[in-house]
């Protein structure tokens, strides 16, 4: 059958009536990737959960079908965001869909090129603040407060509910839940969900069990972990540069709920996950590879080692492909050679 996207196949878990316009591009359905060379190296059962293979490179799209349709169900005409990046295309291209006006706030300075063409191309009106994240995010919540202008950061409940679909399609994967789901934590919407999505689908019966949840923050950006509000978050991975998140407290409530953790990586870390993941065929964007660095970081001080055998997921949350500057600056300028065979085989070492 014909894949309509996470609304009609999830229609029943979600707040969606007949009369509800969908607007979709058909997000959702990404797929869970065996990694080899983590599980070898961790004697576990890891698996990628690819979300940069959604329309438009990032799970946001899944949170994005429910809160444009909803919006559109209302009447709204146009939408607004705070946004790091993803959640500006994501936004920008739903409203392109079903033709709503789209208007955008991000940090002058700290946004991938990727994300910045993909919401300047689907003609939402980008505003580069200059400030961070968190003044974005503030701004956005007072204006749509005042105008009739549809907010649609993960503070609008809808949002939760499409991503939540990610932890079903894995449950129905294996039939089960994993025992650990690990994920990167910036806004901390996506950790809400998936908790959200894990506990729905347990009480439904479709799954036996919960997973553990194991969330990463990037160490110049970790409030959520030093337990206070930074002030001034830091990191390369720009997606997840953000000292007040706004689901907080139900990211705490994951953690807690689920026996699990929120930790920190260093830069140095999610480079070196990020690398990794690439060099095994995967092309995440840095703040993604932060998921695969917390498990990396947890194995070496024995976390795994009376569960070796375990299934985890971890949530690569957008594609490479939307900071293509970060990649060539961690491994190099291409050689220019002659166009003469002799060169290039010695070149290719042969
Ligand atoms: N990974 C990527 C690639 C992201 O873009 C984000 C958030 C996260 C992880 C963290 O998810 O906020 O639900 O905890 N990006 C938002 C944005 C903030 O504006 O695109 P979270």
């Amino acid at each position: 059958m014909l894949y309509k996207g996470l609304i009609e196949k999830y229609r029943e878990y979600l707040p969606v009536n007949a009369k509800t316009p969908v607007v979709t591009l058909n997000e959702g359905n990404t797929p869970l990737i065996f990694s080899e060379d983590l599980s070898h190296e961790l004697g576990l059962k890891v698996y990628l959960k690819f979300e940069g293979l959604n329309p438009t490179g990032s799970f946001k799209d899944r949170g994005m079908t429910m809160a444009i349709s909803k919006a559109k169900e209302k009447g709204a005409t146009t939408v607004m965001c705070a946004s790091t990046g993803n959640t500006s295309a994501s936004a920008a291209a739903y409203a392109a869909k079903c033709g709503m006006k789209c208007a955008v706030l991000i940090p002058d300075g700290n946004i991938a090129l990727g994300k910045l063409a993909q919401a300047m191309i689907h003609n939402a009106k980008v505003i580069a603040i200059r400030g961070n994240f968190d003044d974005a995010l503030n701004l956005v919540k007072t204006i749509t407060e005042k105008y009739p202008i549809e907010l649609v950061n993960s503070i609008n409940p809808f949002r939760i509910e499409g991503q939540k679909t990610a932890a079903f399609e894995i449950c129905d994967s294996f039939g089960d839940a994993p025992e650990f789901h690990a994920i990167p934590v910036g806004n901390a919407g996506n950790i809400t969900a998936y908790w959200k999505g894990y506990k729905e689908y347990h009480s439904a019966g479709k799954s036996k069990t919960l997973p553990k949840m194991l969330g990463f923050q990037a160490a110049g950006s970790a409030p959520i972990v030093l337990g206070h509000v930074v002030d001034k978050p830091e990191t390369i991975a720009t997606a997840i540069r953000i000292g007040n998140p706004a689901s907080w407290k139900p990211a705490l409530a994951a953690r807690d709920e689920s026996a699990g953790l929120i930790d920190a990586v260093t830069d140095d870390e999610i480079l070196s996950a990020y690398k990794r993941l690439a060099s095994g065929g995967v092309f995440t964007e840095p703040a993604s590879a932060a998921s695969v660095a917390g498990i990396l970081q947890l194995h070496k001080k024995g976390f795994f080692d009376h569960v070796k055998g375990s299934r985890i997921v971890c949530t690569l949350t957008g594609h490479g492909l939307k900071d293509p500057n970060i990649a060539i600056k961690n491994v190099g300028q291409p050689v220019t050679l002659n166009a003469d065979i002799k060169e290039i085989l010695k070149e290719v070492g042969l």
